[in-house]
């Protein structure tokens, strides 16, 4: 029997007890006739003492040795500290040692093995085993871990039944690129990592599983992120016979229980927007709504002028700060440049101070009078003490400058507190999307998702207009998942693939098997997939989805501990038929 309690649990209650401890050393101190090691393991520390007078000499002589993150195991008393230790649950015992056995010893660690630590990013990845002895990391996998319980219950309660699907398929198209895994019997071939199930989780509806769930990697090559990563996890989920109505209830439901049974939050209100109204918004179609700041747009009330930057503008859109008529010129000038940076791409800022005794001071005090300014005011919600911030240019450009501008502010302000738990459904997506590279349109979701009934008839007409029943479940500004309902009959599908610029070659050679598939009985169906790394960090009170995964991969990709990717040996690149021409 290597322990017979853990390094959490004994209490005053074991006193007297012979127990066998194991774990790590999390420090010693030796006073030269008295050495205490804090153990350590999973469960919490317990302190050893090993005492001249009551501990056998050889086994005071091995304890001097033990250094750092040293394995041992030891058999002893518990007894009651003299000095304790209220901040950990063990604080009342010691155990006093009476058999030491250096299990394994180990090299200094490379950084402290502490919940603040002395180790920067880099090399807590390339240790990434050390680092998951710490605390923060340890809790977050616990933490991610109970999300994940909480969810298959959840689901499988509600009559959902897991089901694998496979690693090694052909491309799905999400948005994003392929991973690809060269096929050795195959010469030539190329299997691809999923990006998600979708194409799989329709065929179990026509397969008649009727609720599929999945807590399952999936794969996609594309620029990285705090919120993204190269293989990640999501709550994938598909039902038949539902409408979009059915799926936002049952997800509303579990979204309701992983917040009270995780934070003890209840949602009162779970509020919808159509993806044009939170554009308008929050020039954003994923809004955070735990605080204001909506956008006021000001055309009518801002092109009257000889102001030629507003007049010449398709938008102009404003914001108002509260309590930001305070900032000082340095400030303000401070914020225009932060909006001039590239990342954020604004020409330039206008402002208008509310000021305490109601009249208005503003950088464009040389067009605007007084009366302007207060229907700006109107128009943003400004109260006295705030700051209406207003940039101008081509529609979506501007939303997108100024909604970065309203989360920088908001985290500034404080007002993003990851307490807090406000989540949105964004409804009605656009089904298309125009890509300006490419100069062609792209499904915004998917090519399986289908347009709604009543604008299939713009297909031909206005494109870029017809909705799609899809929606997005957004939480704290975040977007946690996305679905949508299917087309479910091959003539559908096949429009689809036209007006995505496939020809009925190419849409067969790819989807074939699906199109095939719906004309055995499909039943109408549709689904969601949350990305479950985003929801346990923003459930954790953060964004960095890094810190919830065990083993994640770097800013450029890579896994810095085990070093890869990595280049292949010659005999398996010709085992696998391929040349490099580097
Ligand atoms: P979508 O592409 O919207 O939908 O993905 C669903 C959710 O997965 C999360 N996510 C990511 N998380 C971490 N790293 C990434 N690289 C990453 N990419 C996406 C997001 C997102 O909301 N098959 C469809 C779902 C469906 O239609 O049912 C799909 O994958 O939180």
């Amino acid at each position: 029997m290597y322990r017979s309690h853990s390094c959490g649990q004994l209490r005053a209650v074991d006193i007297n007890q012979e127990v066998i401890l194991a774990g790590w050393v999390q420090k010693t101190r030796d006073k030269g006739f008295m050495i205490w090691v804090d153990l350590r393991d999973r469960y919490g520390i317990t302190q050893l003492i090993f005492d001249e007078e009551r501990t056998p000499t050889a086994v005071v002589e091995k304890a001097k040795t033990l250094g750092r993150e040293f394995v041992i195991q030891i058999k002893g008393t518990v007894i009651e500290r003299e000095s304790k230790n209220k901040n950990i649950p063990t604080g009342d015992i010691e155990i006093l040692v009476s058999e030491l056995d250096i299990l394994n010893e180990a090299l200094v660690p490379p950084f402290t093995i502490e919940d603040e630590t002395d180790g920067g990013e880099d090399i807590r990845m390339k240790y990434r085993y050390l680092d998951i002895r710490r605390n923060p990391v340890k809790n977050s996998l616990m933490f991610r871990h109970q999300v994940a319980m909480k969810v298959r219950n959840y689901l499988s309660n509600q009559d959902f039944i897991e089901v694998e699907t496979p690693y090694l398929i052909k491309s799905t198209p999400e948005g994003a690129r392929d991973f690809v895994v060269p096929s050795r019997m195959n010469e030539g071939q190329f299997y691809a990592l999923p990006q998600s199930p979708q194409t799989f989780k329709q065929l179990l509806m026509v397969g008649g599983m009727d609720k599929y769930f999945q807590i399952v990697k999936c794969f996609r090559d594309e620029d990285l992120r705090a919120d993204r990563q190269p293989e990640f996890t999501q709550i994938d989920c598909e039902m038949a016979f539902v409408e979009q109505e059915d799926i936002l209830t049952i997800f509303e439901g579990l979204t309701r229980h992983l917040l009270k049974e995780i934070k003890e939050v209840e949602i009162g209100d779970f509020p919808r927007m159509t993806y044009d109204q939170a554009m308008k918004t929050y020039g954003n179609d994923k809004p955070d709504i735990r605080f204001g700041m909506k956008f006021g747009e000001l055309n009518n009330v801002a092109q009257h002028k000889d102001f030629k930057v507003f007049n010449d503008a398709e938008l102009v859109v404003g914001i108002a700060v509260p309590g930001a008529a305070s900032y000082t010129r340095k400030e303000i000038d401070k914020l225009i440049d932060w909006v001039k940076r590239p990342q954020v791409g604004a020409l330039g800022m206008v402002y208008v101070k509310c000021n305490e005794d109601g009249t208005f001071k503003s950088s464009v005090d040389k067009f605007y009078d007084q009366e302007d300014l207060a229907k700006w005011a109107e128009t943003t919600g400004a109260k006295t003490g705030d700051l209406i911030c207003i940039l101008s240019g081509a529609t979506n450009k501007v939303r997108a400058q100024l909604s970065a501008l309203r989360m920088e502010l908001a985290e500034r302000l404080g007002l993003r507190n990851p307490e807090e738990f406000a989540p949105l459904w964004v409804v009605d997506f656009p089904l298309l999307e125009w890509d300006e590279e490419t100069e062609r349109y792209h499904a915004m979701h998917h090519p399986f998702t289908s347009p709604k009934p009543e604008d299939i008839p713009l297909l031909d007409t206005r494109p870029g207009d017809v909705r799609a029943n899809a929606y997005d479940l957004v939480l704290n500004g975040n977007e946690i998942g996305g679905g949508s309902i299917r087309i479910h009959d091959k003539k559908t599908q096949a429009l689809m693939f036209d007006h995505l610029g496939f020809t009925a070659e190419e849409a067969k050679a790819q989807f074939g098997f699906l199109m095939d598939a719906f004309q055995y009985g499909a039943p109408p169906h549709g689904g969601i997939a949350f990305g479950f790394d985003r929801l346990v960090a923003i459930l954790g009170g953060q964004e960095t989805i890094r810190d919830f995964i065990a083993f994640p991969k770097n800013n450029s990709g890579r896994d810095v501990m085990i070093d890869a990717p990595a280049n292949i040996d010659a005999e398996q690149l010709k085992e696998l038929h391929i040349t490099l021409d580097l």
